[in-house]
């Protein structure tokens, strides 16, 4: 034993073999990273076999979530205007011919072949005449002299309307409204 602070301590040197001089250490793994190691060994093989065949996995949290969401969004479509849900319905009708009588002849003449407004029952259709465009005509209104009659009869009349409105005899003739020159076909 030395009691001189200055000189080194002789510790006893490794006996492992030496590496470029460096005599290798064979201490005893520690606890702690064992059990880690083991540990994660374990864990994997419980989550691998749950991630594989347990069904779990972000792309089936996704899908459900596209799934709940498809549900959801199935309702607002069915209640979004892009098809008449009347075309055909003779009661619908009938009350679509008394809507048409007083409020819609007098600008497009009851047999519809225009007057103020254009005939709607020439092939000649400004705005379209899908479901999706006359149900905007309507609700909406028209800039040369259509008015928005979306506050006044609200969805259910409007699609009424236009389900009359399509039982009206049909020409080829181009009726008022369509620009001149235009032919039926062109
Ligand atoms: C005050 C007169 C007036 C009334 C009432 C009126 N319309 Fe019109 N309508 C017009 C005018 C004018 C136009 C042309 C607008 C334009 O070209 O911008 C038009 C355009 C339209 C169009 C578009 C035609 C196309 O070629 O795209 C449709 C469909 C229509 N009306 C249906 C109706 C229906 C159905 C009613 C009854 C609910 C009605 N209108 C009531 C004046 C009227």
């Amino acid at each position: 034993m030395t009691t001189d602070p200055h000189e080194i301590a002789e510790y006893p040197r490794p006996e492992g073999p030496l590496k470029d001089g460096i005599a290798e250490e064979d201490n005893k793994i520690p606890l702690w990273f064992n059990v880690t190691f083991i540990g994660t060994i374990v864990f994997s093989l419980i989550y691998i076999p749950y991630y594989i065949f347990g069904g779990w996995s972000s792309a089936g949290q996704w899908s459900a979530e596209v799934e709940r969401a498809e549900a959801v969004y199935a309702e607002v479509r069915r209640a979004m205007p892009t098809e008449n849900p009347y075309r055909g319905d003779a009661a619908a009708i009938a009350a679509g011919q008394d809507l048409w009588v007083t409020t819609c002849a007098a600008c497009h003449k009851p047999d519809g072949s225009g007057l103020v407004g254009p005939s709607l029952v020439d092939p000649y259709w400004k705005y379209g005449r899908t479901d999706e465009a006359l149900f905007e005509t309507l609700t909406e209104g028209r800039p040369l002299g259509m008015p928005p009659w979306g506050p006044t009869l609200g969805t259910e009349k409007i699609w009424k309307v236009l389900a009359y409105m399509e039982t009206l005899p049909q020409s080829d003739e181009a009726g008022v409204g369509a620009p001149e020159g235009w032919t039926p076909g062109s």
